[in-house]
């Protein structure tokens, strides 16, 4: 993790948090992993007013301080938390956790923003990217679900075409990193690369479904009788209701690549309306949260060592498909712990505070 170390470093640096009375209660859920700690982050950067900050996990790390921009904090027990007087509930703890402490949350009054895929498919709850959809975000007693990394970064630039020329058919393969399996994802990929650096073959790893060092894994979660994966189900039926688009078609193949941090992706769309590259690119870098990084700079594509940290979601590589009529293809890359998860969370956070508070959404 070196490159996020210095990250991390800089924005803890100056920091030199106001307090806020009249600001929001918030708890964060599963503060110790690598989404929760970048939830840390983003309620620093983003600014949200917060009077009051309680970080949880498990009982494994309850009673360890976490240095936070609010000071100290001490971990506490999850399982045991009184969520009473909370606002926002930010939840990164994994599926059963949130399907587990729902119940008791929302007889709390909160607010629960979940990272997980729990609630992705309650038809009850939205499914919220702030840019596309911001529009379902309230400050009151209920869930709204934070969608799936790898489908985040695509919906972004998909909005961005379907209001220029109509979308009809998107085809997506992924090359997603190894954070996207959490903390252990990352340590999995590092101690299997030193080991087969020193000369032996890794066990059979626990954490991806199969060994990651010098090697790309077309499979990320279950393999379904469809014959998609977990993952690729996930894209493509979040892609569909986060724009409101049921009847949009959409294939996804999902792959697990090396990298430690940021998730790339190859994305092929069918326009309605014939659109030349240079309208697709117009319209694609002035989608809010999207960047193309080499308009009219030829080789500046992104790569995913470049968007780490970045809360920017990067764009490069536009072209036409020569094989379908009004065919494009793009090359998309986000940071997967960042708008992926933290920050997209963080930011309906915000959303639901400005609003409750001044009528307005954040910027
Ligand atoms: N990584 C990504 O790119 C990404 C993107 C979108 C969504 N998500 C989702 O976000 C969730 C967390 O992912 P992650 O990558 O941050 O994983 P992680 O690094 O493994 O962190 C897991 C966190 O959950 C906590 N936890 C585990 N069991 C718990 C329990 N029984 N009660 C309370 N807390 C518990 C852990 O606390 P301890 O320290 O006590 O073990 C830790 O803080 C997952 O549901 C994942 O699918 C991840």
């Amino acid at each position: 993790m070196w490159i996020r170390t210095i990250f991390s470093q800089r924005l803890s640096m100056d920091r030199e948090i106001q307090r806020h009375p009249d600001g929001a209660h918030v708890a964060v859920v599963g503060a110790t992993g690598a989404v929760g700690r970048e939830m840390l982050h983003c309620l620093e950067a983003l600014k949200l007013p917060i009077r009051s900050l309680d970080v949880l996990a498990s009982s494994r790390s309850a009673g360890h301080t976490l240095d936070t921009a609010w000071g100290p904090k001490t971990v506490q027990d999850a399982e045991t938390f009184d969520f009473r007087g909370v606002d926002i509930a930010l939840f990164s703890a994994g599926k059963a956790v949130s399907e587990h402490l729902a119940p008791r949350v929302l007889e709390a009054g909160c607010l629960m923003i979940d990272n997980t895929s729990a609630f992705r498919r309650a038809p009850k709850w939205p499914l919220v990217v702030p840019e596309i959809n911001g529009d379902l975000i309230a400050l009151r007693p209920g869930i709204i679900a934070n969608p799936n990394c790898s489908t985040i970064q695509m919906v972004l630039a998909l909005k961005a075409l379907d209001d220029a020329a109509g979308i009809d058919d998107v085809r997506v393969v992924t090359f997603q990193s190894c954070s996207g399996a959490g903390q252990k994802g990352i340590d999995a990929l590092l101690d299997e690369t030193r080991q087969a650096l020193e000369g032996n073959r890794p066990a059979a790893s626990k954490v991806h479904a199969r060994t990651m060092a010098f090697d790309v894994v077309p499979q990320i979660g279950a393999l379904l009788d469809s014959g998609n994966t977990e993952e690729e189900e996930k894209m493509m039926f979040e892609t569909r209701k986060i724009l409101g688009r049921e009847d949009l078609r959409v294939a996804a193949t999902c792959v697990r690549v090396p990298v430690i941090r940021s998730h790339s992706e190859v994305v092929h769309v069918v326009t309605r309306r014939h659109i030349t590259v240079e309208e697709a690119e117009s319209a694609l870098n002035d989608m809010a949260g999207l960047r193309v990084t080499d308009y009219r700079q030829k080789g500046a594509y992104p790569t995913a060592v470049q968007a780490e940290g970045l809360f920017d979601t990067l764009v490069g590589r536009v072209r036409v498909d020569p094989v379908a009529s009004n065919g494009l293809i793009f090359w998309i890359v986000s940071d997967n712990l960042l708008k992926g998860a933290a920050l997209n969370a963080v930011q309906i956070a915000c959303a639901a505070w400005n609003h409750a508070r001044n009528g307005k959404t954040h910027e």
